[in-house]
């Protein structure tokens, strides 16, 4: 028996209008100082007060947001009497607005407690999230993944109650996105495709969802780098990234998210870059279990090979396709000195031993293995273990 777990979600050109069509007297806005300064903000308002609704921001979430912002947030919600919460922005302003849901509806929980196996009773507010990023795929995931800043580390959860009631996906709110969250955001939504079709928590429902995506990701990533007027390859990333988001929210991101969650918190590398370094590394190592799903998305992305040569031609297609979009392959390529990755390289394994995207990878690596996979994802050397 398995569930599957996704809001409503109106997608396209112009979905934003359906803000028009909602129900409420007031809703908390909960995003950063760039969607003021782009005027979506004030985007998202004016659509609302078309229903009649009045709003009030709270825009000061920050990238990979802590538990004291969703503390901050849930404070002055409770000071005002809303009853919609609207999620605006990339992953960082949707998960910290599912965040504050919980803990203002739920006051006896901690952010920090937000844990798989609770009773989570929420709903007397509405939540919506809109994505302005093309990657994390937050706005359909029940996934939440606040930084812990006392333990230096990120702290992902997932709960399946947590996840938004309307998600509103418009390519309308991507088009001036910079190359470089592009790139980083796209190789996300990538991350979380391959991982949900070898996730130990695959199913029919997440294999479609993953396939789509991934065929979607390598058609139109590069296009859309590449092109910022190529608004056909940025809508399609667009629904790839929820694609994507849906595929791994009800599979489980895998081992590329266990490492590039460490990193971000030690290195201070954005997620969809950390994560998409670390991918062609954990595909080769995990492939020893999960060679014919490797196989089968090789199929997908047109190599005619078999076996080995399939996998291996797959992660060369990885390493084309983040050439094409200016990615680092390794992270001694992204600067990090190789003094400060041997440094924290004990911090980096302690954060990944206790990632939640730990209990559903296939092949799970031995602390001697993490060690050896994260030496190669830093010297950008191939995985032959
Ligand atoms: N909950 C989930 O399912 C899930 C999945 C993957 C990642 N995440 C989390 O999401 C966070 C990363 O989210 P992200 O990669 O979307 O980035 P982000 O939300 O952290 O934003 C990064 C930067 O991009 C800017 N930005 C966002 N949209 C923009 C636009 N349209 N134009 C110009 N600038 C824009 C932001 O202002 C910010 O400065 C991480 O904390 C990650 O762990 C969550
Ligand atoms: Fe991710």
């Amino acid at each position: 028996m398995w569930t599957f777990v996704s809001p409503k979600i109106v997608f396209g050109e112009s979905a934003l209008l359906h803000l028009g069509q909602v129900k409420g007297k007031k809703a908390f806005i909960v995003t950063d100082k760039t969607m003021v300064d782009l005027g979506y903000v004030k985007l998202i308002q004016d659509n609302l007060e078309k229903a009649g609704i009045g709003s009030m921001v709270f825009d000061k979430v920050e990238p990979e947001p802590s538990f004291e912002t969703v503390m901050k947030g849930k404070e002055i919600l409770a000071k005002n009497d809303c009853d919609i919460i609207i999620g605006l922005g990339g992953g960082s302003p949707m998960d910290a607005a599912k965040a504050i849901r919980v803990i203002y509806e739920m006051p006896e929980v901690r952010v920090e407690d937000i844990a798989p196996m609770m009773d989570i009773t929420v709903g007397k507010i509405k939540l919506i999230l809109i994505p302005t990023t093309s990657g994390t795929g937050s706005e359909v995931t029940t996934a939440i993944v606040l930084t812990d800043k006392a333990g230096g580390r990120k702290a992902p959860t997932v709960h399946p109650d947590v996840g938004a009631d309307l998600a509103i996906v418009d390519p309308s709110l991507i088009m001036e996105l910079p190359k470089s969250l592009i790139a980083d955001t796209g190789m996300d939504a990538l991350s979380h495709s391959i991982d949900a079709y070898i996730s130990d928590w695959k199913n029919e429902f997440s294999d479609g969802l993953a396939i789509k995506a991934l065929e979607m990701i390598f058609k139109y990533l590069p296009r859309s780098y590449k092109d910022p007027a190529d608004r056909e390859a940025k809508e399609k990333m667009h629904v790839a990234a929820s694609l994507a988001g849906l595929s791994f929210g009800n599979a489980q991101a895998g081992l590329s998210h266990t490492i590039g969650h460490s990193l971000g918190a030690v290195f201070h590398i954005p997620h969809g870059r950390a994560c998409g370094i670390s991918l062609p590394y954990t595909i080769q190592f995990e492939a020893k279990e999960v060679g014919e799903f490797v196989e089968e998305l090789a199929k997908y992305v047109g190599i005619k090979k078999e076996g080995k040569e399939a996998i291996d031609e797959f992660i060369e297609k990885i390493f084309r396709l983040m050439d094409e979009i200016d990615m680092p392959h390794s992270l001694k390529d992204v600067g990090i000195e190789r003094e400060n990755f041997e440094a924290n390289l004990e911090k980096l394994l302690e954060n990944e031993a206790m990632d939640s995207t730990f209990g559903t990878i296939k092949r799970l690596p031995t602390d001697e293995e993490l060690q050896a996979l994260s030496r190669c994802i830093y010297e950008g050397k191939a995985v032959d273990f």
